[in-house]
């Protein structure tokens, strides 16, 4: 044992110089600890101390290798280690786990009101205003009038955050209560405080609880109402990414560490990096704490799609938001000299000071005593001769960084042809739009071939409406690769072209030449979905204060609207659907999840019962001693999955699903099951009629799905349970995958 070293063995380790040459071999280890310990009789700054030395033999290299000691929601810390001696760490006996600290990156590529929440929609003013939502995120620009604290009391009495002001941060307010920033590496950075010097974190906060702010617009595109859906709740940011360096699991740690102390009520993370066992998973063991002490973390699926089996934070106790398409779109027309139209996609702040301009292709602007490989065509840099680019508009093939080569030789604009037409837009540094190549960019195309001296203009984007919602091409899809029986995404909220607050430290596009820099912006990405889900749990908390994370969860995923199926995977993209933040205050039944049920799902997910034991506190726990759960999932999931690993099973029972529900509605009620199951699947619902007598009244049933072997061309196949009473109907997807055809 270790940390039995003999003292003098310890001492003459101590002496040795070889060891402080490797300090920058060492690479930060977030040593896990679990629950803190009760009755707390030391702090567990010695004992991490003491651990640490033990590990790396030599109390001063141990002194300067620890970064960080958490402590104040779950036990832990981080330190600079070389391999063999976080493998040393892993083996103490109170040590869930051990891992490298990785990096990982953000989410990005008049929602309310579409998602049938109108501003004047009943609220519970007064106890909205005492919830926080905590937003973990790139920081918060408190100029931006979405942050405008007009009559707002003070922070709710059991809030215990802080402001930490810094560089171009100098206060909080009654609207943001909170803000802190975490950089434990020391990382250099241009901004030391809380402040958004990106946009993002800005963004997602006034998306969940900014105040309405009229006329907002990006320099006139979507001009409309900006607000957050809990306009009435308090923020609080926690900075844990940097624009150079992004966000690391120790800072996150750190986050959720605090937050959870400082007592907001939601949190809401829109990031993400690839999935890994929980035990080993930043979001994941942040969000198990902040579940225990009643919080929901919702968490973006990430921005990896249409490619199934690229969803990421997919622990069962998080809220995995996919992005949707609202009904509004922006449209940008380009108007060419023969009178026809195109019509494409962008985000052109631009007003045209001509009525036309000369048009051409990039084949056309070539620069024929250039040297380069580029691809004119695609207007490649390098490729192209500025005196003939030089005040034209370039019609350019691809995907890539037309807009600036364009910029860089003085063009008027640039219009794109995209083989694979992208479904959002965002600003452009020059005039330009996104046209899909086969149709508008034929038109385009033909015109000029057919014209000597062809013209366009690029007119300035407007507002469309569109058929909606739609899962995003970019939002990622299941299945998942950890907890292979729990559906991911659970649900899909609002994440394509959303306008919400920004920072003036950054330009619209992001890029240092852009000049155009302002409090509002539009945004796509799962990280744009995520706070939109955060605020709709808000808005339901602030009804049902008591309700726990998981029935809050299940309301909203019971709710919520399926979406449309392009293709089979609608499941899989979206879960059970769009939210409904007005149908989920009233989901009539509600599928509890209590922290025991977690544990015992742990448990048969084959998790180390040592580990389990310390994350929740209990010493020498064994998972032998808990009910092993019933099932194919062994947990009170509102939805239901399985994945088939072999398509050759000779199996005609897929899986059996075991569930309670919760009369949350009226005390008597009667329910009856309706199923929709596709062809090759048998769904049945035993009982299939649920009689209640009274509230908080618990009924259990289960679901058997059967079906023939599945043949290798199938890929998914979905179905669906609701129980309707006629006053309520409480839906879950049902979604069975082939994987090896996937
Ligand atoms: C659980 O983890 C501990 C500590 O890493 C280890 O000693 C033990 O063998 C593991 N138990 C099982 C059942 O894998
Ligand atoms: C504030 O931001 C500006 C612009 O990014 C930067 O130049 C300046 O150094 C920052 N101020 C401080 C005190 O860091
Ligand atoms: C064209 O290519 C030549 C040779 O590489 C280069 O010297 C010249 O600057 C280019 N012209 C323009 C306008 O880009
Ligand atoms: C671009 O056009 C402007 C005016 O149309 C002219 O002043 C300038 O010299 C041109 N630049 C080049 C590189 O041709
Ligand atoms: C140039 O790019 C276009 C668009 O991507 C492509 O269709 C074409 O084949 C490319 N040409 C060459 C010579 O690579
Ligand atoms: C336009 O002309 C180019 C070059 O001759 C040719 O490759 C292209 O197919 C033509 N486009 C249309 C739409 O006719
Ligand atoms: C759900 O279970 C928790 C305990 O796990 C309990 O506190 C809560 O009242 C239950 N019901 C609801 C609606 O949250
Ligand atoms: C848990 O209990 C089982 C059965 O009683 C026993 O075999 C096993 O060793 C125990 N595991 C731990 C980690 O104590
Ligand atoms: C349903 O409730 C019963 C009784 O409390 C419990 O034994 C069972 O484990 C629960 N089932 C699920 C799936 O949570
Ligand atoms: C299923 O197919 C795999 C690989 O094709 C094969 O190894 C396995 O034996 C088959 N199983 C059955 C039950 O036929
Ligand atoms: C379920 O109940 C709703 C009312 O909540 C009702 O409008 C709907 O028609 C019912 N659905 C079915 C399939 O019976």
């Amino acid at each position: 044992m270790s940390h039995n070293l003999p003292l003098v063995f310890l001492f003459f380790l101590y002496s040795l110089p070889l060891q402080a040459s490797n300090q920058h071999e060492r690479k930060p280890y977030i040593v896990y600890m679990g629950e803190l310990p009760v009755g707390r009789t030391y702090a567990p700054e010695d004992h991490h101390q003491n651990l640490l030395a033990t590990a790396i033999g030599d109390h001063r290299l141990a002194r300067e290798s620890k970064i960080h000691s958490y402590g104040k929601s779950f036990n832990g810390f981080v330190a600079r280690l070389l391999p063999h001696e976080a493998e040393q760490l892993r083996k103490e006996e109170n040590v869930v786990s051990v891992f490298p600290n990785t990096v990982n990156k953000l989410h990005t590529t008049r929602s309310w009101d579409f998602l049938g929440m109108p501003l004047k929609f009943q609220r519970h003013s007064i106890i909205e205003s005492n919830i926080v939502v905590g937003v973990f995120d790139t920081g918060i620009s408190l100029e931006c009038p979405s942050f405008n604290d007009k009559g707002y009391g003070p922070p709710p009495p059991t809030w215990k955050g802080k402001c930490v002001t810094g560089a171009n941060f100098t206060r909080c307010n009654k609207k943001v209560i909170g803000a802190k920033y975490f950089n434990l590496q020391n990382l250099e950075v241009s901004n030391l405080s809380p402040v958004d010097e990106e946009g993002h974190g800005t963004h997602t906060s006034s998306t969940a609880a900014g105040v309405a702010v009229k006329g907002a617009s990006v320099y006139g595109v979507g001009a409309g109402t900006a607000r957050g859906g809990v306009p009435n709740a308090r923020i609080a940011m926690y900075k844990v990414c940097w624009s150079m360096s992004g966000c690391s699991d120790m800072d996150l740690m750190a986050a959720f560490d605090e937050a959870i102390a400082d007592g907001v009520n939601v949190i809401s993370v829109s990031l993400g990096g690839n999935p890994r066992p929980f035990f080993n998973d930043a979001v994941a063991i942040g969000s198990f704490h902040a579940m225990r002490r009643g919080i929901l973390t919702s968490c973006s699926a990430g921005n990896s799609g249409p490619s199934t089996m690229t969803v990421e934070n997919v622990a069962p106790w998080i809220l995995t938001v996919a992005a949707s398409s609202v009904d509004r779109q922006f449209t940008t027309v380009v108007a060419l000299g023969n009178g026809k139209k195109a019509f494409g996609m962008s985000i052109n702040t631009f007003t045209p000071g001509k009525t036309m301009y000369p048009l051409i292709t990039g084949a056309q602007a070539s620069n024929v005593s250039g040297d380069s490989n580029g691809n004119a065509s695609a207007c490649d840099y390098g490729s192209l001769s500025k005196g003939k680019v030089n005040g034209s508009i370039v019609y350019c093939l691809g995907t890539g960084n037309q807009e600036f080569v364009i910029k860089g030789l003085g063009g008027a604009g640039t219009i794109v042809g995209e083989a694979q037409h992208s479904d959002f837009s965002t600003a452009t540094v020059i005039p330009a739009v996104y046209v899909d190549a086969t149709t508008a960019g034929k038109t385009i195309d033909f015109y000029i071939n057919s014209t000597k001296n062809a013209e366009a203009v690029i007119e300035k984007t407007i507002t469309t409406r569109r058929a909606a919602p739609s899962v995003a091409s970019f939002s990622s899809r299941g299945p998942q690769s950890i907890a292979l029986n729990i559906l991911k995404p659970d649900l899909s909220a609002p994440g394509v072209e959303i306008l919400a607050g920004y920072t003036k430290l950054a330009t619209l596009t992001g890029y240092p030449d852009d000049n155009r820099r302002y409090f509002y912006n539009i945004l796509s990405g799962t990280s744009m979905a995520c706070p939109h889900a955060a605020a709709a749990a808000a808005y339901v908390k602030s009804s049902h204060p008591h309700w726990s994370p998981a029935a809050i969860k299940s309301a909203l995923m019971t709710t919520a609207t399926s979406m449309k199926i392009k293709d089979d995977t609608a499941e899989l993209g979206s879960g059970s659907g769009q939210i409904n933040p007005v149908r989920a205050l009233n989901p009539g039944l509600i599928y509890n999840i209590s922290v025991d049920s977690y544990i015992a799902f742990l448990c048969k997910e084959g998790y180390n019962s040592t580990g389990i034991g310390i994350l929740i506190g209990r010493k020498g726990f064994n998972c032998s001693t808990m009910k092993s759960p019933q099932g194919t999932d062994g947990i009170n999931y509102p939805s239901m999955h399985t994945q088939i690993m072999s398509s050759n099973s000779t199996s005609n029972i897929y899986a059996i699903f075991y569930r309670n529900v919760t009369n949350v509605g009226l005390g008597n009620s009667i329910y009856k099951a309706k199923v929709v199951a596709p062809k090759g699947l048998s769904i049945q619902v035993i009982p299939d009629t649920l009689k209640f007598s009274g509230l908080n009244q618990e009924l259990s049933f289960k679901v058997v799905v059967k079906g023939p072997p599945m043949p290798w061309g199938t890929r998914i196949l979905a179905g669906s349970l609701e129980w309707n009473d006629s006053r309520y109907s409480v839906k879950s997807p049902i979604v069975v995958v082939n994987k090896p055809a996937l």
